[in-house]
């Protein structure tokens, strides 16, 4: 198998904890209020064959924040529409000039694929039901804001886990650093192979045993692009997963409540909820910013 690229970064599977904490430490140094002009002459493409609010505007924001200039290549509208393959698309990008390409794909994949092709770093911004690896540091680091170490945590993962890249990069990320995590939705987003994605990992289908006495709960969005025609019951779902205030109340005190967002509000989460003093939603969204300036730093040898 061909390498990738120096310097990309696919997913959090294949990262020690070593590598993991030296991006976690990387973001503390970076300063979205003062930040230094690591990438000055630097061309960061932003590639995203799928929708994006978040990702791709803090990616955008921290690199040209760092002094790079940045291009905007989305599927509609450019020659993916024509039929172009991933690989052309790749190849064109780094006769244009890109120095990084941070990409969004439908399929899992897709930025290993490109990574082992370019001479260029692919940063991994989701690719299919497979990772999301940049989402899972700005979690751990906003963890780790409110939580002294990610060992021994007790975190409850509730929702569509089954086609969520977030909650396979997420699952990776913290059992390699020790914390014990219980899976919790219907057998249709959380087949009961799913413990096999990480050693220790607790499978439970109700949500009350889930949070019980946890420090985070973490809640995910039913991902119905990726259901394929699979009818969904919501009233049922609504009844059985939905996390509302009784709920929370079931956790710890101190716990903290996050989503990757978007959050659909009356769906995943009751309106209260997604607003309660607990939840760090949007300091999650705020933390994506140092964190994704760091990941460009290092990808371009430009980390101190
Ligand atoms: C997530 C994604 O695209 O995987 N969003 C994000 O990047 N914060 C989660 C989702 O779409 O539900």
């Amino acid at each position: 198998m061909t390498k990738p690229a120096r310097g990309s970064l696919l997913g959090i599977e294949n990262l020690t904890p070593a590598e993991i904490s030296a991006y976690l430490q990387l973001a503390r140094k970076m300063n979205p209020q003062k930040p230094k002009p690591l990438l000055k002459g630097k061309r960061v493409f932003l590639l995203f064959y799928e929708a994006s609010t978040r990702t791709r505007s803090s990616f955008e924001v921290a690199a040209k924040s760092m002094g790079a200039m940045t291009t905007l290549v989305l599927s509609s509208g450019s020659s993916i529409e024509k039929g172009e393959s991933l690989l052309d698309t790749g190849y064109t990008l780094r006769a244009v000039g890109a120095d990084v390409i941070v990409i969004r794909h439908p399929e899992a994949g897709a930025p290993l694929l490109m990574a082992q092709h370019l001479d260029i770093p692919v940063i991994n911004a989701g690719d299919g039901m497979h990772e999301h690896p940049t989402q899972a540091l700005l979690d751990a680091y906003t963890i780790l804001k409110h939580k002294k170490t990610i060992k021994g945590l007790k975190i409850a993962i509730v929702g569509d886990i089954y086609h969520s890249r977030v909650a396979r990069s997420a699952v990776y990320l913290l059992t390699k650093f020790g914390a014990h995590i219980t899976l919790c939705g219907p057998p249709e987003f959380l087949p009961d192979l799913a413990t096999t994605l990480a050693p220790g990992l607790q499978i439970t289908r109700s949500v009350e045993e889930a949070v019980h006495g946890v420090d985070v709960i973490y809640v995910l969005r039913v991902q119905k692009e990726r259901l394929g025609g699979q009818a969904l019951s919501v009233n049922d779902y609504i009844a059985r997963y939905q996390m509302n205030a009784a709920r929370v109340r079931l956790a710890k005190k101190d716990a903290i409540v996050m989503h990757p967002g978007p959050v659909i509000r009356g769906m995943e989460f009751t309106w209260d909820v997604a607003d309660c003093p607990q939840s760090v939603i949007v300091e999650e969204v705020r933390n994506g910013v140092p964190v994704r300036m760091g990941i460009l730093a290092k990808a371009l040898g430009k980390a101190k």
